[in-house]
């Protein structure tokens, strides 16, 4: 399937205090994909939820210092762009996909 598509509401991320929390990564399914997505920076983020090593779940970490983190081999990948940034030499980059928001949604696409 091509374009975006509604993935979650902007209130999963919100705080008991109606503020958008920052870092927190959440983890949902697009078109039989793991997804993660996270508000960093007046902005949301989707990328995969796999870690590409050994497919540790983003959902279970955090983003923190415009990256995406992976506490089992300390991998690290560029939040923009999905670069490599530390951990095991032997992985790819981090798959980044589109966002953006429509009212009160957010939509991710995996193909634009
Ligand atoms: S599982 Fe993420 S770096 Fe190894």
């Amino acid at each position: 399937m091509a374009g975006y598509v509604t993935i979650a509401p902007i209130s999963d991320f919100l705080t008991g205090r109606g503020e958008l929390r920052e870092g927190k990564i959440r983890r949902y399914f697009l078109e039989g994909q793991e997804i993660g997505v996270s508000y960093w920076k007046g902005r949301f983020h989707a990328f995969s939820n796999l870690c590409p090593h050994n497919q540790f779940q983003f959902h279970f970490s955090v983003v923190d210092e415009d990256k995406v983190w992976c506490p089992i081999h300390y991998g690290i990948f560029d939040l923009e762009t999905g670069a490599r940034l530390g951990g095991p030499t032997n992985i790819c980059d981090l798959p980044i996909y589109h966002v953006r928001v429509a009212g009160d949604h957010i939509e991710v696409s995996l193909t634009e």
